[in-house]
């Protein structure tokens, strides 16, 4: 089985905290004894720090993104690191694209990437790594422990919804972000492409490792989206 795993950068990295990477790490050499692992990184509080600098200079916001991207591949490459501490053959470089990322797969049975283009999250990249390579299944791990029918931070009224069809994911996800300041659990490119390829995608809090491999499993601990 072919896997793609998109892993916050708070949720990786913290306050870069070495046992916590190290966690990860772990929980892919396992899953990586008997799939194809692509995991792609986000960029966390580190990323949303340079860039909230970078706008008070008068950056524009492709500017930023670009300081966002440089981020993510920097998680990147701090777990490529934790995954080669553990002796599992990982993919050493960290792939600017996907075609990079799939050749790469044919070397390795692990390969770590970050962001790939400005306008989007590394949610987006997860999903169109995913179509791409064909995975069978794209796992979300976050900071939220699903999704919800509205923003559950500055809505009381918000239910987690633990199933909803591609379609709904979008309806949901574009009345999220439409509002100013709200926070979408994915973002609305990724939404769409998982509406596109139609892949079984599983959206968890992966504040703990563990729940990766609880979520491959079929426990049922965040939102499951099926086609
Ligand atoms: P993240 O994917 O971490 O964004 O990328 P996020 O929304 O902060 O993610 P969460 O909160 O961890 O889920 C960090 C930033 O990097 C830029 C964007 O500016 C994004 O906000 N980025 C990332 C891109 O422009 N393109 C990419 O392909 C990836």
């Amino acid at each position: 089985m072919t896997l793609v795993i998109s892993i916050g950068g708070s949720v990786l990295v913290g306050d870069l905290d070495h046992e916590r990477v190290l966690a990860y790490a772990k929980v892919i050499k396992k899953l990586a004894s008997q799939e194809k692992v692509f995991i792609v990184t986000g960029g966390g509080k580190v990323a949303r720090k340079y860039i909230n600098v970078a706008r008070r200079f008068g950056a524009s916001e492709v500017a930023c993104d670009f300081i966002g991207i440089e981020v993510t591949r920097l998680n990147a490459s701090l777990l490529v690191a934790a995954i080669g501490s553990l002796a599992l053959p990982v993919y050493p470089e960290v792939p600017t694209n996907y075609r990079e990322a799939e050749n790469a797969a044919s070397s390795s049975r692990v390969v770590v990437m970050g962001g790939v283009a400005p306008g989007q999250t590394t949610d987006a990249v997860s999903a169109i790594l995913a179509e791409y390579v064909r995975a069978e299944k794209l796992l979300i791990a976050t900071s939220v422990d699903g999704v919800y029918t509205a923003d559950p931070r500055t809505n009381p009224n918000a239910r987690k919804l633990s199933r909803l069809t591609p379609e709904e994911l979008v309806e949901i996800v574009m009345k999220i972000s439409m509002g100013a300041g709200t926070n979408s659990p994915v973002d609305p490119l990724a939404a769409k492409i998982i509406e596109r390829c139609r892949i079984h995608t599983l959206v968890f809090d992966g504040t703990h490792p563990e729940n990766i491999l609880s979520a491959i499993k079929g426990e049922h601990i965040g939102t499951e989206i099926i086609p």
